[in-house]
């Protein structure tokens, strides 16, 4: 299969490339800056640059993918935000709606033809902390809001791909020791990548719409 992963520089996104190749399959990651792609050529794993905040650097990398087949999308890349009320500016909100929220809509679109080709599946790396059925804690509005609006996102692709035999299923990682989770996450990253790139080689289409835990039981909405 080709698998295409987002923000595979560092964190989950790195750690479920190296998975995946040596799970045999051929991989792409994606990284904003070249310059930090050294671990990730270390994969083996094919090198794009792609920055899911700007509509210019979508485009541009879905008109280098051409004409090729992708089987899976994870899109992983994402930003964390833990501004209390009181703190939280609109600058804030809109710059992590942009990237957690429209990123990943974009990167689904723009690579749309190559995933119908092969009735493929989406897996959008969404939080538990956007979720309204698990009772909010308070805080973190905009990483909470905008990993929400990924769920929305993705469950509405669902039903707008039914057709295509395209899957969108959002999968949460648990809380991982990456720069996002920090030192006190109670899971590495390579037990929560090594769950998480099970869960997607065995999830199919019968899964589109859900929204996973990365051992594979359903999260409230
Ligand atoms: N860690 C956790 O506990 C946890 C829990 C729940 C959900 N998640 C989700 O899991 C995903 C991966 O998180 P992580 O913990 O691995 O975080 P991380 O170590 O901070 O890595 C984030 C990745 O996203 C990339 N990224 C950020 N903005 C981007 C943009 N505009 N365009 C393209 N790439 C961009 C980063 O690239 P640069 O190096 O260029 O910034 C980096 O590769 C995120 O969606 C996150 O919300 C994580």
């Amino acid at each position: 299969m080709h698998i295409l992963v987002t923000g595979a520089n560092r964190g989950i996104g790195l750690e479920l490339c190296r998975l995946f190749v040596s799970g045999g399959h051929t991989v792409t990651g994606t990284v904003r800056d070249p310059a930090s792609a050294g671990p990730l050529r270390e994969t083996g794993a094919a090198v794009e640059t792609l920055d899911v905040r700007q509509d210019a650097s979508v485009t541009a990398f879905a008109s280098r993918w051409g004409d090729r087949r992708l089987d899976i999308l994870v899109n992983n890349a994402g930003v964390g935000a833990w501004t209390p009320l009181d703190h939280t500016t609109t600058d804030e909100l809109l710059r992590v709606f942009d990237i957690n929220a429209i990123g990943p809509l974009r990167v689904t679109r723009a690579l749309l033809p190559a995933l119908k080709a092969t009735r493929g599946r989406v897996f959008h790396i969404t939080s538990k902390m956007g979720s309204i059925g698990d009772t909010p804690s308070g805080g973190s509005y905009a990483y909470r809001m905008s990993k929400a609006a990924l769920n929305m996102a993705s469950a509405n692709l669902a039903a707008d791909l039914r057709p295509t035999g395209v899957a969108s299923i959002v999968l949460h990682p648990g809380w991982v020791q990456t720069d996002m989770g920090g030192r006190n996450a109670p899971l590495t990253v390579a037990e929560s990548a090594r769950s998480l790139a099970s869960l997607i080689e065995r999830t199919g289409f019968e899964a589109t719409g859900q929204f996973l835990n990365y051992d594979g039981r359903p999260i409230p909405w």
